[in-house]
């Protein structure tokens, strides 16, 4: 009796500890391997130093993204020495590019355990032989393996992201996604419906669809569906919730889909639309298969038939060879859509990728000084939209300031992709639905009250 006690209590001690880099595939595959360890009896702890099993899930798409994981997980070395038999495992885009791989295995023997995407599904078998045998398990596959999804656990509060597709077959030159993720592969419509149907169930008020081009749902399926045809079905499942998605590649946004949100209230009023430049030179450079006047064009008839539609942006600034002239262009472009809010990077040389080998390479301080110009008028323009939103009232989901942490006060997060900062004692509307009230901002930042 006694031993059985004690095995429980070293079975309840057990933690784990994950680090995530990236972007939302990365949130969401960190989940999953969260769920794994949960299904053997590891609880998630805040202290890598003193965790039983440590996972970085990495991002390489730009180099200091790759940098910053590659040094967490160097000085993480000294951790490994103290506590050798802390597990440590390093997952994600950075391991699945060839000479990152190369360079993990030469000066990262410390780490126990590397996967890349294409076999993450194999984690519960790998990290299942590695707790037997303590072998060290690298290994790197360069097609994905088709194993079934399993998302036991979610850590997003009321969102509960869900995989559509995976990979890209975009080849966007400056972009090293496809390289990482593999190609372009849509999942089962039953498979996203089953999913999507459990979430609401089990209370998520909030269903994010992830792919890295989400447009293009359906190609080389057996089945003949398309996004729009999706959202349609998924919109039937009965329940109170809304459905987001991300991320849209403007060149595949189809009318179908336009409609879809305009008809369907189940629908956010949002859609994350990268534009990465506004000069049509650089956009054929980018291999983006668009142009800044079918861009805007895009924009006029998303706003003709979604009037309220919140719209964001990525921008690129710097992209070899992009003039004074280019980059204004891109200027102009943020100040006519007067998107809510805009991510702007300065390119980043990811070796592999077409962009890579291309002349007129932007010299790093123009390059830092356009993403600040670009920072500088999206604040202005965010400014005045918080002026324009004071007295009005949104539906929106109550959610916790970071995601579901205890510790942090409730915000709306309006169907049409504001936010919201709410009283402390607006917590007991946390997970529903509400008209949310704007009274004003505090620099820039919209608050407001539950309420009319
Ligand atoms: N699939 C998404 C983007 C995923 S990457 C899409 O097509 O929009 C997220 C963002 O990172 C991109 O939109 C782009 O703005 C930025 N990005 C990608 N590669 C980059 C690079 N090499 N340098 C700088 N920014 C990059
Ligand atoms: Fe990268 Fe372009 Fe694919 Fe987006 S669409 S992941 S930017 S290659
Ligand atoms: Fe980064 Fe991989 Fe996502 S490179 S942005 S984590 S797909």
């Amino acid at each position: 009796m006694l031993s059985n006690l004690k095995k429980k209590a070293i079975i309840i001690l057990m933690t784990y500890h994950i680090v995530t880099y990236g972007c939302q595939m990365n949130v969401h595959d960190s989940e999953k391997i969260a769920g794994v360890l949960k299904a053997r009896g590891y609880s998630e702890t805040d202290d890598p130093k003193n965790s039983d099993v440590v996972i970085f899930n990495t991002c390489c798409i730009r180099e200091s993204a790759e940098a910053r994981a590659l040094g967490a997980i160097a000085s993480f070395k000294g951790v490994k020495a103290r506590r050798p038999d802390t597990v440590l495992i390093v997952v994600g885009c950075v391991p699945q590019k060839e000479d990152s791989f190369e360079k993990l295995q030469r000066d990262f023997k410390f780490v126990d355990i590397v996967l890349g995407t294409h076999n993450l599904t194999d984690f519960e078998k790998t990290f299942d032989e590695y707790s037997a045998s303590k072998n060290r398990f690298t290994e790197i596959i360069p097609k994905a393996l088709n194993l079934k999804e399993n998302a036991s656990y979610r850590t997003s509060g009321a969102n509960a992201w869900v995989n559509i597709m995976y990979g890209c077959n975009n080849f966007c030159t400056y972009c090293i996604v496809p390289y990482v993720r593999g190609r372009e592969r849509s999942r089962a419509p039953e498979e996203i419906i089953d999913e999507v149907t459990a979430c609401v169930a089990d209370g998520y008020r909030e269903i994010t669809l992830l792919g890295q081009n989400v447009n293009s749902y359906g190609v080389g399926l057996d089945v003949n569906i398309n996004f729009a045809a999706l959202l349609r079905k998924i919109c039937e499942i009965p329940g109170d919730y809304r459905i987001k998605f991300m991320t849209s590649n403007p060149k595949d946004l189809t009318d179908g889909v336009i409609d879809c949100i305009a008809e369907n209230r189940k629908l956010a009023d949002y859609i994350h639309l990268p534009a990465q430049s506004g000069s049509t030179k650089i956009l054929a450079a980018m291999n983006r298969r668009y142009t800044r006047e079918s861009y805007l064009t895009l924009i006029g008839k998303i706003r003709e038939k979604i009037p309220h539609c919140g719209l964001s942006s990525d921008f690129i600034a710097g992209f070899p060879g992009e003039t004074d002239g280019d980059f204004q262009d891109t200027l102009s472009m943020v100040r006519e859509v007067r998107f809510n809010n805009i991510y702007s990077f300065m390119f980043s040389r990811r070796r592999g990728t077409v962009a890579a080998t291309l002349p007129d390479a932007i010299e790093s301080a123009v390059k830092k000084q356009r993403v600040r110009e670009l920072i500088a008028l999206q604040r202005e323009i965010s400014s005045s939209i918080a002026l324009e939103c004071a007295g009005k009232s949104y539906r929106a989901l109550i959610e916790r300031e970071h995601g579901d942490m205890r510790e942090g006060n409730p915000v709306a997060l309006s169907d049409c992709g504001k936010m919201i900062f709410l009283e402390p004692t607006d917590e007991k509307y946390l997970h529903t639905f509400q008209n949310v009230f704007v009274t004003g901002n505090r620099s820039g930042r919209l608050v407001g009250r539950v309420g009319e």
